[in-house]
């Protein structure tokens, strides 16, 4: 297993998390086995008491799971220790999907009675689970604008049933940027459970552990697999007891378990992920100074950009701009439909954090059943298109892009 307290970040993508085979397998097979066998009775009530590691049965977890889970674990803490200079150790439960692994976390830290704090800019899918489902199990929502630490500190002195801050930075898909080390020290003031959805940065642009955070949630399905293989999921815990016990207990029951092939998937990925995120982000950054040069474009959303309202934010947690930006068209609806339209090689798909560009255009997509009025206060104009800048080489997305602007 790779060290991440010394090894280099690509090191630990290659190797971390690996174990030597029995049958000298170079790469971790595919376990494609629903349960597993004991050798005697004593050896199984070992390994259901936890005295002997060992595999019971497929949706508890497997071997090829198993590696997935140590290695987004050990890119996470990378380089990052505990109060006392010891290396962080975290535990990974890898989940069927993005959203699987924000269930299993928000169930297994919140009763009926508790409410959540977030911000106003979040994932739909996670939007829509505070706002819909959690209400109805008794657990309410306080939406607070997340800029201003002075309401949310309000917000938690006027309630004494939040139990649990909720952070989602770069947040999807308006970008908007939340103050990590500011938020999760004020939270842990209060005593609050506070958690970080790090699926648009990745730990090689942002570390949320670094600011104290209790959790780390993924969607892998994104830039950690990075391939659009798999839909899948990770919740990553410093409480290690916690981990075993409540947020496991949570995982099993739930059922919301991810499986071999997409794992094996998810490791194959992972085994290029720095030096993906290198040449995306390079991309990304090159790909918002050519739209700020182009007449067609209103506005330019990117990170990277030092007149983007959250940049100094970005700038302190994050190593760089990232891959993802979107832009506006002057032209407005019409427009929008016409670039999609007019592209020859990039690709017209929702998600992000595959090899290839993809553009969308949330109007006429994402939000095409969403009310025009509703969608602006949210952000997102009628021209508006997001892109999650790929790793083609930066002349033919500039020129395809080009071509379907003019
Ligand atoms: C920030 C964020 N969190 C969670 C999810 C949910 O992930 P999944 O689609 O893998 O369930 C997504 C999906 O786009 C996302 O962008």
């Amino acid at each position: 297993m790779a060290d991440n307290t010394s090894a280099g970040f690509d090191t630990v993508c290659i190797r971390g998390g690996h174990s030597a085979e029995s049958n000298r397998a170079h790469l971790t097979p595919i376990y494609a086995s629903s349960t597993y066998t004991f050798d005697s009775a004593e050896q199984s009530i070992a390994v259901f008491k936890g005295d002997e590691p060992g595999y019971v049965y497929g949706r508890w977890g497997n071997p090829t799971i198993t590696e997935a889970e140590e290695k987004i674990a050990l890119l996470e803490a990378y380089k990052l220790t505990n109060s006392n200079g010891t290396p962080l150790q975290l535990k990974a439960i890898l989940h069927s999907s993005g959203m699987s692994a924000v269930s299993t976390m928000l169930l297994s830290n919140l009763k009926a009675g508790q409410k959540i704090i977030t911000h106003f800019s979040l994932y739909g899918g996670t939007h829509e689970l505070i706002e819909k489902i959690l209400p109805g199990l008794g657990i309410e929502a306080v939406i607070v604008d997340f800029h201003n630490i002075n309401k949310v500190e309000d917000a938690i002195k006027a309630d004494n049933n939040i139990a649990l801050m909720y952070l989602e930075t770069p947040a999807n898909p308006t970008l908007q940027c939340i103050d990590l080390e500011a938020l999760s020290s004020l939270g842990k003031t209060y005593g609050l459970t506070v958690c970080a959805d790090n699926t648009f940065a990745t730990p090689y642009l942002q570390q949320p552990f670094r600011y104290d955070v209790d959790y780390v949630m993924h969607s892998t399905t994104k830039f950690l697999n990075g391939h659009g293989t798999a839909i899948g999921g990770v919740v990553l815990g410093r409480d290690l007891e916690k981990m075993n016990k409540g947020v496991t207990k949570m995982h099993r029951l739930l059922g919301g378990n991810s499986n071999a092939f997409d794992a094996f998937l998810l490791t194959n990925g992972l085994r290029t992920f720095g030096l993906r995120m290198e040449r995306h982000c390079s991309n990304a950054a090159q790909v918002a100074s050519y739209l700020e040069s182009n007449n067609a474009v209103a506005s330019v959303n990117y990170l990277g950009l030092e007149h983007h309202p959250d940049h100094d934010t970005a700038m302190r947690q994050m190593k760089n701009g990232g891959a993802m930006l979107s832009f506006e068209l002057k032209g407005g609806f019409d427009a929008g439909v016409n670039f999609i339209n007019k592209l020859q090689m990039c690709t017209n798909a929702v998600s992000l954090g595959t090899c290839d560009t993809l553009v969308s255009h949330a109007a006429s997509t994402t939000h095409l059943g969403v009310a025009r009025e509703q969608r602006l206060a949210f952000g997102i104009s009628d021209g508006l298109i997001r892109v999650s800048v790929g790793m083609e080489n930066i002349a033919d997305i500039l020129n395809d892009l080009e071509q379907a602007i003019t």
